[in-house]
């Protein structure tokens, strides 16, 4: 049987989970304010019931899930709304701006035993997964560094700056990957075009166990970057998304003290291979994903608890910046 799912927000991003919901699953509503956007898909989808009122759609009790892809500052709002009219939800990233209200929507969730998913699109890239796959087998050996590039000339935001934008995507894998949550956190940035929207963000964080990372995120850059480096003790993996064949490069590369020099440092070079990357949609996968909690339960809710993480690295990295 097919999930009954309605969408509110069918902006740039929101026509994508559109596709994908359609295909998947049985996308029965439609939701925006804009009149022109609700005509626009009314002739694409003609099987959705368009609406410009949330309400509307979730007084549907036949609807099972709501999918959330409005601008950040309303999705807490839409999020709670859904849950509380005991709806499963995808929500965009990220799902809330502070970390309490990511903690009542997590709340909520488990007391009504209903899945919560953050998009945290970059998880269900095939690269992504492969470099977890790559940490968490030892084959990098101990991680001690992560750092991510996200950097180009391109959309100018003006709600959200470079850390809410682009940085969110970076910290969930940084997250995912090193499993811990961060001790201390840094970040530094300047707003050059719009007042109090920072273009160019640097952020640091250290973890418990000693590991750190790093972020370098800007709409300010002449070159398009979108590469995350893991630096482990035996090897270093680097996913770049630029990459059309080599998302992933692993270097034999590492630090190396030999035996009967005892104190003394060398460096050891070795093998550099690529591993074949699956070339699945990334979208796809993450739909198909939700459509599956949906159908199974939400388990432990791990998905909504690494966003809670995000969110509050978020909030900190934030407090951080303001007093940079
Ligand atoms: N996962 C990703 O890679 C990725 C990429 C881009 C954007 N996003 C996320 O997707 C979300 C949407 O981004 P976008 O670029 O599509 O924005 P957008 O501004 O193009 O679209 C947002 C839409 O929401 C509608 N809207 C606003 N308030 C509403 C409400 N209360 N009820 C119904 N509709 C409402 C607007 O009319 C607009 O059409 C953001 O949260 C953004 O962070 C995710």
């Amino acid at each position: 049987m097919s999930i009954r799912v309605g969408q509110a927000g069918l902006g740039e991003w929101g026509k994508n989970l559109v596709r994908n919901f359609d295909e998947l699953a049985d996308l029965a509503w439609l939701c925006d304010t804009s009149e022109e956007l609700r005509e626009r898909f009314a002739g694409r989808y003609p099987r959705a019931t368009l609406t410009a009122d949330f309400d509307e759609l979730l007084a549907d009790d036949e609807l099972e899930a709501v999918v959330i892809a409005t601008p950040v500052p309303t999705h807490h709002e839409l999020a709670r709304r859904a849950l509380e009219a005991g709806k499963h939800v995808f929500v965009e990233k990220p799902p809330a701006m502070r970390r309490e209200e990511m903690i009542e929507l997590l709340e909520l969730a488990r007391e009504r035993n209903l899945v919560l998913m953050p998009g945290h699109l970059l998880l269900y890239h095939p690269g992504v997964q492969r470099l977890k796959q790559l940490v968490d087998s030892g084959e990098l050996g101990e991680v001690l560094c992560v750092y991510g590039n996200r950097q180009n000339l391109g959309v100018i935001r003006s709600h959200e700056n470079a850390l809410w934008s682009l940085g969110v995507h970076d910290l969930s894998v940084i997250l995912w990957l090193i499993e811990e949550e961060p001790e201390e956190v840094v970040a530094v940035g300047r707003d050059f075009l719009q007042p109090g929207v920072e273009d160019v963000v640097f952020c640091y964080l250290r973890f418990p166990s000693g590991k750190v990372a790093h972020m370098h995120l800007s709409w300010l850059d002449p070159h398009k970057l979108r590469k995350m480096t893991v630096v482990g003790k035996e090897k270093m993996a680097v996913f770049d998304d630029m990459e059309l064949e080599r998302k992933i490069v692993v270097y034999e590369k590492a630090p190396w003290e030999p035996a009967e020099r005892y104190g003394e440092w060398r460096t050891r070079t070795g093998d550099i291979y690529s591993p074949n990357i699956p070339v699945d949609e990334p979208l796809r996968l993450e739909v198909a994903h939700f459509l599956e909690l949906v159908r199974s339960g939400p388990g432990d809710h791990r998905e909504a608890v690494d966003g809670l993480a995000v969110v509050g690295a978020l909030e900190r990295l934030t407090e951080s910046l303001r007093g940079s």
